[in-house]
């Protein structure tokens, strides 16, 4: 598949896709989520892949959504192209999403890193909701997500004043798992997926859903929900490997089945 937008590539089981539009800092026009979006959902097909990173460049993660398809754009206009669909479909992801995040994510480009199950940052990360700046607000999770992970507080001043914060101000708000040195945020973020990818992919996968069930469902449907994977995870051949090598004091070697 060759794409205009993105660049793809795969290496021990792990699917790496950097955002490609670097002269205006990977603003992400239709295009480029299309593609994204499109290129995540066949690697959630293909056994070969089983964690994916996403990142950018040293510059920019994603300095938001493309201001030029916006700025001349009516509001019904907008409307109709119904773009926030593709991104809906990121959260459908079965597996495993990282994000490496060097300079700016703004605006969508913090949204999409939200929409990561992992994000590891570089030093250098300016992460934000700057729409307030455009006369706007965030339209792909920004409000929602953002005040999810860093509180109401934390998430009411981002988004008012539109100042982006530091990585590691991200860290201490639980924004991001890790901040690194920008030489090291690729490959940390690789280290990690393939990692996951030695896992048991249908743990992983089970385990992924089961944390964000935790955002939406009460305690107890949530309990319920993890208990049936537990008990389904018990029928896989995998568990049988796992507990075996255990037993055997070996290294298991997992097939996903
Ligand atoms: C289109 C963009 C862009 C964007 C940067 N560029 N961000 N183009 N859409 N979101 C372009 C600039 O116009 C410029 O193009 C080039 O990238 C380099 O940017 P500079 O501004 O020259 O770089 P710098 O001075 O380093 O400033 C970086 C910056 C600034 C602070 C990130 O570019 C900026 O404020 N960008 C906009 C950030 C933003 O408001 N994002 C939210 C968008 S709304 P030229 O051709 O001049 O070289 C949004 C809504 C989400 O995301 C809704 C869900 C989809």
């Amino acid at each position: 598949m060759s794409y205009a937008c993105i660049t793809v590539a795969i290496e021990e089981s792990v699917g790496l896709i950097t955002l490609n539009r670097p002269k205006i800092l990977n603003a992400l026009n239709l295009q480029l989520m299309d593609e994204l979006v499109a290129e995540l959902e066949r690697m959630d097909r293909d056994p070969e892949v089983r964690a994916i990173v996403i990142t950018g460049n040293e510059k920019a993660f994603a300095a938001g959504a493309d201001i030029n398809e916006m700025a001349e754009a009516s509001a019904i206009e907008i409307m109709k192209r119904d773009q926030f669909a593709v991104w809906d479909r990121i959260s459908l992801i079965s597996k495993p999403i990282i994000a490496a995040v060097s300079g700016f994510a703004l605006g969508g480009g913090c949204e999409l890193m939200m929409s990561c199950d992992i994000v590891i940052a570089s030093e250098t990360a300016r992460i934000g909701q700057p729409e307030i700046n455009l006369g706007v607000m965030p339209g792909a999770g920004g409000t929602q997500r953002l005040t999810r992970a860093v509180g109401p507080r934390k998430a009411m001043e981002m988004l008012l004043t539109g100042e982006p914060i530091s990585a590691r101000e991200a860290w201490q708000y639980g924004l991001v798992n890790r901040v690194v040195p920008v030489e090291a945020y690729l490959t940390e973020a690789v280290k990690l997926a393939k990692k996951i990818a030695q896992q048991p992919p249908l743990a992983v996968q089970m385990i992924k859903k089961a944390v964000q069930k935790a955002e939406d469902l009460p305690l107890i449907e949530g309990m319920h929900y993890e208990r049936n994977g537990f008990y389904l995870l018990l029928a896989s051949e995998d568990r049988k490997e796992g507990m075996q090598a255990f037993l055997e004091k070996r290294k298991p070697r997992f097939t996903g089945n």
